[in-house]
């Protein structure tokens, strides 16, 4: 009897989701087109930040290649054919505000053509909606000879995790799925219920209701946040304190207001509203808030190398002569992810202004020019310290220690709540956050 289980894309969704299958007994064969991450991963190497139970990913990762009941390849050979199910993870990357579907449908061609009767293909991908049904199964159809529904099953079930949470939320986090046909949909869903155990698990009537209401649940946020971005300008002129007000806010049970900060990053938030705007052109609906709101938080890091710019020329100094320590290039704090990071933005933005820029974050792999290796080397002789994303191994709570590093006159930017005024009061700083 089948029941392995192949899992396409081997990212930030992808080896956690192997390996949630393979811990709950299920074996699983991920496949990656990048010949290097699937070498790193069979060796147990993985720079992903997941915890699960006490145990970190690379322990989980270790322990399930050991017992056998996972591993990583690049040949689809070794994964598709004697699969129970196929799980798509294959994300739609934006390249100058168009989606890039080449990724994953050269994912979705390649199963086509090792596609068996009785196998079920799960697309897990943040899609346009409609694909699902449309082009996707055109090219499983094309490729494989078989019919969707008929010689094989086919759904969409959208990903929810968040990055950092991954293993608790695929067990906990309730999931929404649509099949071609009923039947599909309950395949589905007896092949999701191995991972998540613990949440219900909803049948919408249409894939595509699934694919727009994952792309809207993300869209939800960046407005959000957008607009507490505007409520953090207010508060600020006003002299309030902008957590504070949240705070009060959220004790509506009916108010969730998200938290301001260096600007929304990642592959999600950033990209959602570009997965509507197809289908929207096509059918003439404007989604000017949408728009807007894409465009406020795109704006964030201008609007932090502003500040600093305000700071320096008040100070009669010239960006030339400043250096500006960076603290945390990821997306978010406590994350190794810097897809679409605006700290990178920031970066960017300081050095066109002529600043130098030295920046650390230890749990980013990525190697750049400007990174430096410790904490102490990007404070040390720091005229302006930014800070963007807090990471474990960052010691910002002792002010005591770090202080004396930087230079005797220093603006301190906060983006995100590390510190009260009062925490800095005694130390000379001149201090701004959002
Ligand atoms: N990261 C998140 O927190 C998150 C949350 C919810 C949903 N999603 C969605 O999940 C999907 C995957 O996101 P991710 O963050 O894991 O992306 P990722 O870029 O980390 O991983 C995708 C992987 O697919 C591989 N790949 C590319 N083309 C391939 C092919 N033809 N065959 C096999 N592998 C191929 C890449 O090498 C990469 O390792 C996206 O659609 C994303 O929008 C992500």
């Amino acid at each position: 009897m089948r029941e392995r289980v192949a899992v396409i894309g081997l990212g930030y969704i992808g080896l956690p989701l192997s390996l949630s299958f393979a811990m709950k007994g299920t074996p699983v064969i991920g496949v990656d087109v990048n010949a290097q991450l699937v070498e790193q991963i069979n060796a147990g190497i993985t720079h992903h930040l997941e915890r699960y139970k006490g145990k970190g990913i690379r322990e989980i990762l270790q322990e399930q290649l050991a017992n056998g009941r996972f591993r990583a390849t690049t040949d689809y050979r070794e994964a598709i054919p004697g699969a129970l199910a196929v799980v798509i993870t294959v994300g739609i990357p934006i390249k100058n505000g168009d989606p890039d579907t080449s990724y994953l449908l050269s994912a979705v061609s390649s199963v086509g053509e090792l596609l068996e009767p009785g196998q079920i293909v799960i697309v897990r991908s943040t899609v346009i909606p409609g694909m699902t049904g449309g082009i996707i199964r055109e090219i499983l159809e094309k490729k494989s000879g078989l019919a969707a529904g008929e010689d094989f099953d086919l759904a969409y079930c959208s990903e929810r995790i968040a990055e950092g949470r991954a293993f608790e939320e695929f067990e906990s986090m309730p999931v929404a799925l649509a099949g071609i046909n009923g039947r599909s949909a309950a395949a589905a869903e007896a092949i999701i219920a191995k991972v998540t155990t613990n949440a219900p698990i909803y049948r919408a009537s249409d894939m595509a209701v699934v694919e727009i209401s994952k792309v809207m649940e993300n869209v939800q946020r960046d407005v959000n946040i957008a607009m507490v971005q505007e409520f953090a300008r207010l508060t600020e002129a006003l002299g309030l304190d902008i957590y504070e007000v949240i705070a009060v806010a959220n004790t509506h049970k009916r108010v969730n207001l998200l938290t301001p900060g260096p600007g929304v990053g990642g592959y999600c938030l950033p990209n959602a509203l570009y997965y509507l705007l197809p289908r929207a052109a096509e059918k003439n609906v404007p989604l000017d808030l949408l728009r807007l709101a894409r465009q406020i938080n795109d704006r964030v890091p201008a609007f932090l190398v502003d500040q600093v710019n305000r700071w320096v020329k008040e100070k009669g100094k010239v960006p030339q002569d400043v250096t500006v320590a960076v603290l945390g290039i990821a997306m978010k704090d406590f994350s190794s992810d810097d897809r679409i990071s605006p700290p990178l933005e920031t970066v960017k933005l300081l050095q066109q202004a002529g600043y130098r820029v030295k920046a650390f974050d230890p749990a980013v792999p990525a190697s750049y020019p400007f990174k430096v290796e410790r904490f102490e080397e990007a404070v040390r002789g720091a005229d302006v310290i930014l800070i963007l994303a807090r990471q474990e191994g960052m010691p910002l709570d002792d002010i005591a220690a770090w202080r004396p590093l930087a230079a005797p006159e220093l603006f301190l930017v906060d983006t995100r709540n590390v510190y009260k005024k009062e925490d800095v009061a005694p130390f000379n700083v001149d201090f701004w956050k959002i």
